[in-house]
């Protein structure tokens, strides 16, 4: 039996993440703590919420006060951090909040999990560390030691928490692992993302937003694959050890909003192409062989799968989207702790 900390469970990928461990593991204890900003939902926990070996703790993790306490009362064995701000565009736009949460909220559940003897550390990155990789060399991937090399404020925050991590386990010791994993879509997908904005669009006949001409290429990977990844590298990783996930998907965007629009049966006329990111990455393209030869890592899902499986999602869970596209969603906080 071990007690997990999850952070940033309410988002995107923690959630999926928390839905399938709680289930896998009833012998496990997990614990949830999220500061539930814009992209944290607690309807997005509904499906676990009344499970015996679950619990949901509303907190920061930027706050060093509240964050010892927690480790003091609850004794975790194993820390995954996935709270962050992710947004691009976000951190484009205003960067200071992406540098307290994604850099001094890692500082300070490291220093935690010092104090507290954690088993092991495990950071959710991302990689976008490593920059981006030319058009016209398919024959180019992110390995484990490609340099560093970001460029937003959303990158650059993840790269120093990245080499913070790091200077953790050289300096004190800290038992820790890196996952660094490629886009990631599926359910529960917030529609700011292009994946999930680009199907509430369609289905709603406005303009599909392209960012430039859309030749940008991400390597997309279904949530449950980089859930199962997470999993593998926390339980059976090497101390002190990076893991690039992604399954060889890579599309231009125009080609995953053609496949979007062809799956609804919509025309292409709807799509718009828009001025372009600041600094836009040109492609992404992860090489898996260290997680799959060492870890016997593979994903389950290819492109074709886990697209029609996510429009099915979106249409299936038009409540869950239309909450979060409201605000509704937000109430929840409201109701909790301001009455
Ligand atoms: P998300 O934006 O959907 O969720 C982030 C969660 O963190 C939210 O629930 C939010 O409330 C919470 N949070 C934010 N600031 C917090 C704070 N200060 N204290 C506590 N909780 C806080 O993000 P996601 O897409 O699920 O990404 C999760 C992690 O995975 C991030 O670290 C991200 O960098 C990384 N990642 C994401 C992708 C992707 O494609 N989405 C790919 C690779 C890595
Ligand atoms: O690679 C992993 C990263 O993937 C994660 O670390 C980030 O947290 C996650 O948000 C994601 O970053 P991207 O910037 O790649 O994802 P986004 O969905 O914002 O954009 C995907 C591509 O689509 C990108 O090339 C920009 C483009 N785009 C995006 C939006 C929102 C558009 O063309 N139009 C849009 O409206």
């Amino acid at each position: 039996m071990a007690k997990f900390l999850v952070t940033g469970g309410a988002g995107f990928i923690g959630g999926n993440f928390l839905h399938r461990m709680v289930k896998q593991y009833p012998q496990d204890e997990y614990v949830c703590l999220d500061a539930l900003t814009y992209a944290g939902n607690m309807e997005t926990l509904q499906p676990i919420m009344n499970c015996s070996n679950f619990k949901f703790v509303h907190g920061n993790i930027c706050d060093r006060d509240f964050i010892f306490k927690l480790f003091e009362e609850e004794r975790f064995d194993y820390v995954i951090n996935f709270a962050a701000e992710t947004h691009v565009d976000r951190s484009i736009k205003n960067p200071e909040i992406f540098l307290k949460t994604n850099i001094l909220g890692t500082q300070t559940l490291m220093d935690a999990s010092l104090k507290y003897n954690v088993r092991r550390y495990h950071q959710v990155s991302t990689d976008e560390v490593y920059g981006d990789l030319p058009l016209d060399r398919p024959d180019l991937f992110f390995k484990e030691d490609t340099p560093i090399h970001t460029s937003s404020p959303y990158s650059a925050s993840k790269a120093a928490a990245d080499l913070l991590v790091l200077a953790y386990h050289r300096t004190y010791h800290l038992p820790i692992t890196i996952s660094r994993c490629s886009n990631n879509y599926g359910p529960y997908h917030f529609p700011e993302k292009l994946i999930p904005l680009m199907i509430q669009k369609a289905l709603r006949n406005e303009p599909l937003p392209v960012y430039g001409k859309g030749e940008n290429v991400r390597d997309w990977l279904y949530v449950d694959d980089h859930c199962i990844a997470i999993d593998l590298i926390v339980r059976n990783g090497n101390d002190g050890e990076i893991y690039n996930v992604g399954g060889h998907n890579e599309k231009t965007n125009i080609e995953v909003v053609k496949t979007i629009l062809n799956i609804l049966n919509k025309p292409e006329s709807l799509i718009s192409f828009v001025q372009d990111r600041l600094g836009h990455d040109l492609r992404y393209a992860i090489d898996p062989s260290k997680i799959e030869k060492e870890l016997g890592w593979k994903p389950l899902h290819n492109f074709n799968s886990g697209i029609q499986e996510t429009v099915k999602w979106n249409l299936e869970n038009q409540e869950w989207l239309s909450h979060v596209e409201s605000g509704e969603y937000l109430k929840w906080i409201e109701e909790h702790y301001n009455s």
